[in-house]
């Protein structure tokens, strides 16, 4: 064939979808030059596609060695191919941290030359994300049709489930808005006569009275239980949103300011990491020192007394936020503390309102904050990361709503604890 020819043929492969061909014309001159450029191309349509698969693929030879890895599947295992590349299949099960059994599973498929497939396998990356998984075999045959390895194939799961348990929480929440509003009614005003009765009662007893400390818990009681209520109102009517520009790592010291009162103990060591030159933030100043002081709350109740908390910000240009591909900066807040770490079979449940571990909590605080990240356009993510629970929150700084931050406006304002 004249290489003319040949390309015309490659042209008319690639037209009918096959990507596999490449062309034989040798030569330094003009045609030469086509011949390269053209096997160029169809190399990087090959990569684009197998890249572009929704998501993650893993190819391992005969003997389980790992040949090749496309771009999903390196954004699930959050490493780069070096990491795997020409390594034995198990060092996906030591990046990804999965169950160990995988391991024998994976030998098993490949040794059996097995097809199958794990549904809805819990996984944590090496950035510390929890996914969920669908983790496939099948093999692969050589052009003769003889074994030539395995392929894996991986979904990432996560992001479907998000949105699922987004809808559902949506449902719960409106649902729950309603009730709230009757229930604090219906409580409220009785709630307020036990409490002045019960003043009352206080006054008619005599001074030394076993039953005044009685009278004394159950006024405190009935104000927890009003501040509850007034926590449930705030969250199923949140106040009108004052937005100003701000400065995110001033917000986050009030908040520190304000838990500071909480901590008397001095074996809580906390750490600040703020970056200088984080840009101003359009958003409600008030509510994103209460997201912050909700997580650094937590953070305080899992150190118990002794440990590390760290309060990180950095400026990320590049931030993808949404899934249009539009791609805008955001400013990254990670709150981390060395307490236990939140056991993974809670995790579905840790934004749910009246989810709580704890003897006094009222698990309310993480939904609150989830309410203000998502009214900021931002997330919220837990993670696992280095022996250290940590609340990475991503605020996208958009457009600004074409206003120019006056550093004037950045606000001071003080706050009620
Ligand atoms: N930093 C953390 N480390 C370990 N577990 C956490 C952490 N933050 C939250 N949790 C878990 O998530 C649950 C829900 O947290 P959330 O702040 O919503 O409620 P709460 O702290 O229990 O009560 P409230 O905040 O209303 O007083 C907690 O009870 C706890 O089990
Ligand atoms: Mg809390």
């Amino acid at each position: 064939l004249t290489p003319l020819r040949k390309i015309l043929t490659g042209a008319r492969q690639i037209a009918k979808g096959d990507f596999s061909g490449r062309l034989d014309i040798k030569g330094l001159d003009e045609l030469g030059i086509l011949g390269k450029d053209f096997n160029r191309m169809v190399s990087s349509l090959n990569e684009y596609f197998i890249d572009s698969l929704a998501g993650g693929w893993v190819l391992l030879d005969p003997h389980g060695k790992i040949v090749s890895v496309n771009r999903g599947a390196l954004n699930i295992f959050h490493c780069e191919s070096e990491d795997l590349v020409g390594k034995p299949h198990d060092t996906l099960i030591r990046i990804l941290s999965v169950n160990p059994s995988l391991e024998s599973w994976v030998e098993e498929s490949l040794q059996n030359k097995l097809e199958r497939s794990l549904k809805e396998l819990d996984a944590v990356n090496r950035d510390g994300r929890h996914l969920k998984l669908t983790f496939s075999t099948s093999q692969l045959k050589d052009k003769d049709d003889n074994f030539a390895g395995m392929a894996i194939t991986l979904k990432d799961l996560t992001r479907a489930n998000e949105i699922t348990e987004k809808m559902q929480r949506t449902d719960k929440l409106a649902a729950l808005g309603e009730m709230a509003a009757g229930l604090a009614h219906e409580i409220r005003n009785p709630l307020g006569s036990i409490k002045g009765l019960t003043q009352l009662l206080r006054e008619e007893l005599k001074e030394g009275d076993k039953a005044q400390v009685y009278t004394e818990t159950m006024i405190r009681e009935i104000d927890r239980l009003n501040g509850v209520i007034t926590t449930l109102l705030n969250f199923s009517h949140p106040s009108q949103n004052e937005f100003r520009f701000c400065d995110i790592n001033k917000l986050l010291e009030r908040a520190l300011e304000l838990i500071n009162v909480n901590i008397d103990d001095k074996s809580i060591q906390i750490e600040q990491v703020l970056d200088p030159s984080l840009p101003a933030f359009w958003g409600d100043d008030k509510k994103l020192v209460q997201a912050f002081l909700n997580i650094l709350l937590n953070a305080v109740q899992a150190v118990n007394g002794s440990g590390e908390i760290v309060l990180v910000t950095r400026f990320d240009p590049n931030h993808i936020i949404n899934e249009d591909g539009l791609v805008t900066g955001a400013i990254i807040v990670q709150i981390k503390d060395s307490g236990d770490p939140i056991p993974s079979e809670i995790l579905p449940n840790l934004f749910d309102p009246f989810f709580t571990t704890k003897k006094d909590g009222t698990g309310l605080g993480l939904p609150i904050t989830h309410q203000i990240v998502t009214l900021h356009g931002g997330t919220i993510t837990p993670l696992c990361k280095n022996g250290f629970t940590e609340f990475n929150i991503e605020l996208p700084v958009a457009e600004q709503l074409g206003k120019e931050p006056d550093l004037e406006m950045v606000q001071k304002v003080s706050y009620e604890v």
